[in-house]
C-alpha cells in the first residue's frame, strides 16, 4: 500500500481505504470545511458519528468535495442512547438523512457497555447487532462493525450470528499499543482501527515520539499514523486545520524499523485515555 486510496479487504469483500479521517468535536461548519479539505487532499476513508452531532456538516463536505461517492469509504456509529432493535433501524436511517446519501460503508455500535443495559447486556447486544444485520441485508451499510468492544463482547457475536463484526475500532496508540486486540482480529478476519492515533494530542510532549521523529525526518504525527499503518491497523487521526490534514497522511515516504516499533510501544507504561470499555458508560455521554 502506497497511497490513500489503498486498503484493506474485509471478510464481505468490502475494500477499506488504509488512512481515516476523524471529525469528533467538529462543528457541523467545521465539519463541512475540513472533510472537503481531507477529501482534496486524498483521503477516501470519513470517520463519522450520530453522537458526533455533525453528519450534515460531514455530508456537506462529501458533497463539496466533488468526489463520487463510490470513490469514498464513509462512516457512522450508533449511538449509545439508540441500542434495541427498532431504535437502532430508525438511528441509521436518520444517519443517512443527515449525512445526505442512501448508503454507509460501514455502521458501527459505538460502545458495548452502558450504565442502562449493563445487567441484560447479551440481549441489548444481540438485539442491537440483529438490527444491524437488517441493515446490512436491505443494503443500507456495506458492512458492518463495532467500536471499543473487547473480545468478549465480539465472541458473543460470533456465537449467535452469522455476519460477526467486519471491523472493530478501538483507542490504539503508542500509549495504548493494544497487541492483543490486533492479533485477535486478525485470527478472525476482523479490520483493526485505531481512534485518538496522535493520543488526543499527548504525543506532541512524548519526548521519545519527538527525538524519533526527527531521526526519521518526520513530524510526530507522521510518525504515529505511520506507526499504527504498520501494524496493519487504520489510523484515524482528526484535525481541523489544511496542513495538518495533509501532513498526518503524508506517510509513505519512510519506514519505521522494526526496532523502533518496538521502543515506540514502550509509551505503554502511560496508558490509554480514559476508562475501558469494561467500564459502563451512560446514555447521556457525549462524543466518542
Ligand atoms: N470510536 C470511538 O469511540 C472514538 C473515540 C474517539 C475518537 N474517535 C475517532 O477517532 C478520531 C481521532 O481521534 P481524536 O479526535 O480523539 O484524537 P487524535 O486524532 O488523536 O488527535 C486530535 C488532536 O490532535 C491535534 N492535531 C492533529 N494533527 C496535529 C498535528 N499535525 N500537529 C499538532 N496537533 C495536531 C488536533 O487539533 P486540531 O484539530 O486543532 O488540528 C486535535 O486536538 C476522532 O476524530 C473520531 O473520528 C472514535
Amino acid at each position: 500500500m502506497n497511497s490513500l486510496s489503498d486498503g484493506y479487504t474485509l471478510y464481505n469483500g468490502v475494500q477499506v481505504p488504509c488512512v481515516g479521517f476523524g471529525t469528533w468535536k467538529m462543528p457541523v461548519d467545521v465539519a463541512a470545511a475540513s472533510v472537503q479539505t481531507a477529501i482534496e487532499q486524498g483521503y477516501r476513508h470519513i470517520d463519522t458519528a450520530g453522537a458526533y452531532f455533525n453528519e450534515e456538516g460531514v455530508g456537506e463536505g462529501v458533497r463539496r468535495s466533488g468526489v463520487a461517492r463510490e470513490r469514498l469509504f464513509l462512516v457512522s456509529k450508533l449511538p449509545n442512547a439508540d441500542h434495541g432493535y427498532q431504535k437502532a433501524i430508525e438511528s441509521c436511517e436518520a444517519s443517512l438523512k443527515k449525512l445526505g446519501t442512501d448508503y454507509l460503508d460501514a455502521y458501527l455500535i459505538h460502545w458495548p457497555v452502558l450504565v442502562e443495559n449493563q445487567d441484560h447486556l447479551e440481549e441489548d447486544l444481540c438485539d442491537t447487532w440483529r438490527a444491524l444485520e437488517r441493515l446490512y441485508h436491505d443494503g443500507k451499510v456495506r458492512a458492518i462493525g463495532t467500536s471499543n468492544f473487547l473480545e468478549e463482547h465480539i465472541e458473543l457475536l460470533k456465537a449467535n450470528f452469522k455476519d460477526y463484526p467486519m471491523l472493530n475500532q478501538v483507542q490504539m496508540h503508542p500509549q495504548n499499543p493494544q497487541e492483543d486486540m490486533i492479533a485477535y482480529c486478525r485470527e478472525n478476519r476482523i479490520l483493526p482501527e485505531a481512534w485518538s492515533p496522535l493520543i488526543q494530542g499527548q504525543a506532541f510532549k512524548r519526548e521519545l515520539l519527538i527525538e524519533t521523529a526527527a531521526k526519521y525526518g518526520v513530524t510526530v504525527a507522521q510518525l504515529c499514523v505511520r506507526w499504527i499503518f504498520q501494524k496493519g491497523a487504520v489510523p484515524v487521526p482528526k484535525s481541523t486545520h489544511p496542513d495538518r490534514i495533509r501532513n498526518n497522511a503524508d506517510i509513505f515516504g519512510f519506514v519505521i524499523s522494526d526496532e523502533d516499533m518496538e521502543k515506540i510501544a514502550t509509551l505503554r507504561e502511560y496508558g490509554m485515555i480514559g476508562n475501558p470499555p469494561s467500564v459502563p458508560r451512560t446514555h447521556q455521554v457525549v462524543g466518542f
